[in-house]
């Protein structure tokens, strides 16, 4: 199934009023004109697929997802690339890391393409929203809940998949040029056999706390720790975490079930490897972060991500001791790989793991 019946919007925005919107949209708070629906039940499969007026969900109090948190998200960007043209950087990924999400939340798959398709059907039809800013993007956020209504626990029979887009601009307000990050000693995110490396609502919600108190403490980020012992670094609410050490080498936290297989993460593997730095997904200790930091072993630290693109790290917190990474601002490691990245994402450098798709 590729074709979405389009349902005519009836009042879309002004250009005058759009152009206001999409100047300095910020993250996540201005939405386009339009929305993708598709719909599954058990026995008749995936149907209906419409692009529609972007507008309220009415839902039945008893709908599952609003009891159970049966519930999951993708989140990618589109971008305007200098010659005119859009594109979607590694959506195949996102929709193969979807369906990985649904399998652990015990969800209907979507089949891959048509996720693709529906992220480029909303493209079309918003193709006036796309930030012109320097570093501004289309965000979409492809999403499927449960939507039987039933309060019994099992998996729902019904499910409705729907992506939005945003236009945006940084994920950092303040636009400071390195985060500071609090270690979160009272909370963890996620523990083995849980649902880490999902991509569902639940995770987040298990995070705000732990970030609600970094905020009141003045810090940007949490840096959550393994759950089993208090002392591996996993990554941060909505972001994953690299390490550059002097010697030219880089580590990441592997992918053990806990943390999500970021794609940002996976890019930026495959391009500081392709600039002849040595790549390790090990586990790196807290208190070693904190020794390596302190006797320069350790460079630079950044966390990255869809929204966060790469984002340098300055301080880091724990309970009454701080330190510093590197001078506390970005590093050369960092704005190098941000960089190359950037480049391919925008098309204005060769793509040569095939990654930018052009609509
Ligand atoms: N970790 C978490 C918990 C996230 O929410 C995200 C954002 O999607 C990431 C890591 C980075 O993943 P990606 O690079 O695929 O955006
Ligand atoms: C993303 O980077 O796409 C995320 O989902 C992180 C956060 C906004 C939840």
């Amino acid at each position: 199934m590729t074709s979405f019946l389009h349902d005519p919007h009836p009042n879309p925005t002004p250009a005058a009023r759009r152009a206001e919107l999409v100047a300095d949209p910020q993250f996540g708070r201005v939405f386009t004109d339009h929305m993708v629906s598709v719909r599954y039940r058990e026995g008749a499969g995936w149907h209906e697929a419409r692009l529609m007026p972007r507008g309220p969900l009415t839902l039945d109090p008893a709908t599952a997802v609003l009891h159970y948190a049966q519930e999951i998200f993708e989140g990618l960007k589109a971008y305007r690339l200098d010659d005119g043209a859009m594109a979607l950087f590694r959506a195949d990924a996102n929709a193969a890391r979807f369906n990985a999400s649904a399998r652990r939340m015990a969800m209907a798959e979507l089949p891959e393409g048509l996720f693709v398709a529906a992220c480029k059907e909303l493209i079309r039809a918003d193709a006036s929203w796309f930030p012109q800013a320097e570093g501004g993007s289309l965000y979409l956020r492809p999403f499927m809940y449960a939507s039987e209504a039933f309060l019994g626990v099992k998996p729902s029979a019904e499910y409705h998949f729907l992506v939005i887009a945003s236009p945006v601009g940084n994920y950092f307000k303040s636009g400071a040029p390195a985060v500071s990050l609090w270690v979160s000693e009272d909370y963890t995110r996620a523990a083995p056999g849980g649902t880490g490396a999902a991509k569902c609502g639940g995770n987040y919600a298990a995070s705000l706390a732990a970030q609600q108190q970094a905020i009141a403490l003045g810090f940007d980020q949490v840096v959550f720790l393994d759950a089993a012992e208090r002392r591996w670094i996993e990554e941060l609410g909505g972001m994953n975490m690299f390490f550059v050490f002097a010697d030219g080498s880089i580590v990441t936290p592997p992918l053990t079930g806990t943390i999500l297989p970021g794609i940002t993460r996976d890019a930026l593997m495959l391009l500081a490897r392709d600039s002849g730095l040595t790549v390790r997904e090990e586990p790196y200790a807290i208190d070693q972060w904190q020794a390596d930091s302190e006797s320069g072993r350790l460079t630079e630290s950044f966390a990255c991500g869809t929204a966060a693109v790469v984002t340098p790290v300055g301080k880091v917190t724990r309970g009454a001791a701080s330190f510093t990474i590197g001078a506390g601002g970005p590093g050369q490691v960092t704005a190098m790989l941000k960089d190359k990245l950037v480049a391919i994402q925008r098309g204005r450098a060769p793509d040569p793991h095939g990654w930018v798709d052009k609509i």
